[in-house]
Formats: C-alpha cells, structure tokens, sequence
C-alpha cells in the first residue's frame, strides 16, 4: 500500500456557490444547504476553501466569497484560525500593472470579511498577453510581503511558466505555495512525466488538483439513478461517457468494501499522486462521502491500473482550460 502519511489532505471548491449557468444555483433554496456543507466541512477537519473573485453568475459575482465570508465571520476564533480561505484573482484585461489588483483584491477582502489566507493569479496571461503577468505577480508578491495576506498560489501555470514564476518570486523572498491546474483521471496531464507534479515536487509547491471529479461525472456509476444535469455539463457527460466503460470498471473493483464509491476512488488517485484534490461540493453527504476517502489509499497495483487506463490512448479527455500556460 502507498504510505497514507505521506499523501495530502482534501479541500472543498465552491465554484457551484454562486453559478447559476453551469450549477443552477438559486439563493433561496440551496443557501442553508451551503452554510450546512461548509459546517460539516469544518467538522471532518476539511479547512481548505478554494474561491475566485469571479465566482457568481451575474447580479450574482462574488456570490462564493460573499458567502465563505459570512460563514466564516459565524465561526470560533479557533475554526477561524484553522480555516485557510483562497480565493483566485482573474487577470481580466483592464487589471493591469503592478496596482491592478489592488481593488479586486480589497473587494474579495471585503466579500470575505477578512478571512482570506491565500490569493492566487487565476490563470496564466502567458499564452496571449505575457507582459500583463510579471506586474500583476509584483502586485500580488506586494501584498503578501506587505502582510496583507499570509501566503501565495497561482493556477492554469504549465511546467515552464512555473520554473520562471517561481524563481521572479525567489529573488524577492516570496515563497510560491501552490499550483492548482485540472488534474483527474479525465485530466490526467499534470502527472505525466516533465508535468507539474514533478516540478511542484522538485521546487517545493503544493499541488492542487481542481476538477478532481471532472465536474462530478467520476463520481457517477453506470448504474447512477440521477438525471444527467442539464445544460453544459449534461452535454459534456453525455460526449465523455462512451468511452468511459474501461475506467469505470476499474473504479468500481477498487471502491468495493472501500466507503466513498467511485468519487473516493477518483480523490484518492489525485492524493496518490501528490496533489491535494477540491472537489466542489454543495451538500453534507458528499462532504461525508469525500472525507471517507481520507480513510484509506490506493494500492501501489491500483494506482498503475489507473494510470494505464487514463492515459491510454483513446481515453476520454476533458476539455483543457484553454488559458493554461506551457
Ligand atoms: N483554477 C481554476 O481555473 C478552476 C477551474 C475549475 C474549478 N476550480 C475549482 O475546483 C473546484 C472543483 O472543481 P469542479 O467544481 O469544477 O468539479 P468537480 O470537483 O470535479 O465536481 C464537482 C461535482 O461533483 C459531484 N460530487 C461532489 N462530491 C462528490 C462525491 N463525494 N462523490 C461523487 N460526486 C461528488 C457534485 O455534483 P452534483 O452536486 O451535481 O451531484 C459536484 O458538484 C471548483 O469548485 C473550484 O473551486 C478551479
């Protein structure tokens, strides 16, 4: 068995609090739910939070920060202590220079009434404005040394991007804390060889795993009696789903007599890799159903068949984010 000691923990993405494109939120009927699943959260020891500032569909942005704010501010001194709250800050085109997060960052501080431990860059201006992102990583590097805010992250970086981020951060004293890229048995990419996980590794940078369950599809056997969603998620599910018989037939040999089903499984191939997985959740069953996955690891055996399976040719892919860099 790989070591459990040695894997990362879990955290909780709440990109559904807010999304009514893609999530069907609806403020009145799922509210009570959220505060019950950021609770239960709390409870099972799961206190990483992961936010962005353009989380909320509509009338409705900021919607996420907004609420970890308000649920947060309800806490012990000690749970707010405990609690590490990330949000993501876009590189929106007219945020630019080395004060160009200075409002969105005050705003998202506001929304969260303080209670924010990490900022991160959202995505990587890399690929089709590169002069954007060096100031905006001064600006955020400002912050941190000017302790406004503890620590550091950034998203959507490749393994070249990473190196060069890494070391503009060194020569200032800044430690870089974490990556988060898409990385699942759909997504497999970030662990391959020369991928992120090895350059996390080698320059000590956590890596977190987003999209763990490909937008809850991993977490579905074939057998599922749930309607498939409606909207963009439904048409993607749809798409990845013939293709999906071989892996899923691995997943369900692996979850039996293991508590969790086939989402633990999926977490727990991103915790054997060395990435800390942030499934979105909205409810206290699936909080209860990922935390199992805390219990037990994958064997050695396992995750190799799990490998081969998703990045065999022909597997199903999801899409890429388009704005992840080299
Ligand atoms: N950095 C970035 O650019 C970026 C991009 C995307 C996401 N993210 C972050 O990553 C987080 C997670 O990704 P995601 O929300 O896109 O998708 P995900 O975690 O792959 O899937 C979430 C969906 O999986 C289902 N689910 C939750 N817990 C489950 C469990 N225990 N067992 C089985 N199914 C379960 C739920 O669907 P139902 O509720 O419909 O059942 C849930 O909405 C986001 O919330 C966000 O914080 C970051």
């Amino acid at each position: 068995m790989t070591s459990e000691a040695a894997q990362p923990g879990l955290g909780v993405g709440t990109w559904a609090w807010g999304n009514q494109f893609l999530w069907g939120y609806d403020p009145k009927r799922d509210d009570a739910a959220l505060e019950a699943t950021f609770r239960r959260c709390l409870e099972l020891g799961l206190v990483f939070f992961d936010t962005a500032d353009s989380y909320g569909t509509g009338r409705l942005n900021g919607r996420s920060e907004e609420l970890l704010g308000r649920f947060a501010s309800q806490c012990s001194p000690g749970e707010q202590e405990r609690l590490c709250i990330a949000t993501k800050l876009a590189p929106f085109p007219w945020r630019l220079g080395r004060r160009g997060y200075d409002r969105a960052f005050a705003a998202s501080q506001r929304r969260l009434q303080g209670h924010l431990k990490r900022v991160q860059l959202h995505w990587s201006t890399a690929r089709y404005a590169p002069w954007q992102e060096p100031a905006l990583l001064e600006g955020l590097a400002d912050l941190v040394s000017g302790g406004a805010v503890p620590s550091l992250g950034v998203s959507n970086m490749g393994p070249r991007r990473l190196r060069q981020v890494h070391q503009q951060l060194a020569a200032r004293g800044i430690r870089l804390s974490s990556l988060q890229v898409q990385l699942s048995l759909l997504a497999p990419e970030a662990v391959q060889p020369g991928g992120m996980a090895e350059v996390c590794r080698e320059l000590g940078i956590e890596l977190i795993a987003y999209s763990p369950l490909a937008l809850g599809l991993l977490g579905r056997s074939a057998s599922d009696p749930r309607p498939i969603p409606q909207g963009p998620r439904g048409a993607l599910f749809r798409r990845l789903e013939p293709r999906l018989a071989p892996l899923r037939q691995a997943m369900e040999e692996i979850s039996q007599g293991r508590p969790g089903g086939l989402g633990a499984v999926a977490l727990n191939w991103c915790r054997s890799h060395g990435a800390m997985p942030i499934p979105g959740m909205r409810s206290t069953q699936q909080v209860e159903a990922a935390a199992s996955a805390l219990s037990w690891s994958l064997s050695g055996e396992e995750r190799l068949r799990l490998d081969q399976l998703a990045m065999a040719d022909g597997a199903a892919r999801m899409p890429a984010n388009p704005f992840q860099s080299a």
